[in-house]
């Protein structure tokens, strides 16, 4: 058994809709917001090799997998543009949605 502060959770805003969601250091990003309950989050594959995931990250610190390059360039990458279901975060993170799954996590709900 786990020790109770061997994970920690952290605040995540999603830019784009005001909502937030409490993510623990060993979940990613994409886990998180699934967790949400939000119909139109798209199931893509997870590891980092679909590219649907995309999000930006405006403000926070965290720490990212392998990422395709067919996805991630290294401008994105400077730019904190990140594959969500490959990034776990550090801090608070406040997001945007910037790849396939805009359209769905940004409609009404
Ligand atoms: S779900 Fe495929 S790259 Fe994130």
């Amino acid at each position: 058994m786990e020790p109770e502060n061997a994970l920690q959770k952290f605040d995540v805003l999603i830019e784009d809709t005001g909502e937030r969601y409490a993510c623990s250091d060993s979940r990613s990003l994409l886990e998180g917001m699934v967790a949400l309950n939000r119909k139109g989050i798209p199931l893509g594959c997870r590891n980092g090799g679909c590219g649907v995931c995309k999000v930006a990250i405006l403000d926070g610190d965290y720490e990212t997998g392998v990422m395709s390059r067919a996805h991630i360039s290294e401008d994105d990458q400077r730019c904190r543009r990140v594959l969500a279901c490959r990034v776990r975060p550090r801090s608070d993170i406040r997001l945007a949605v910037v790849g396939g799954m805009k359209k769905s996590v940004c409609r009404p709900a």
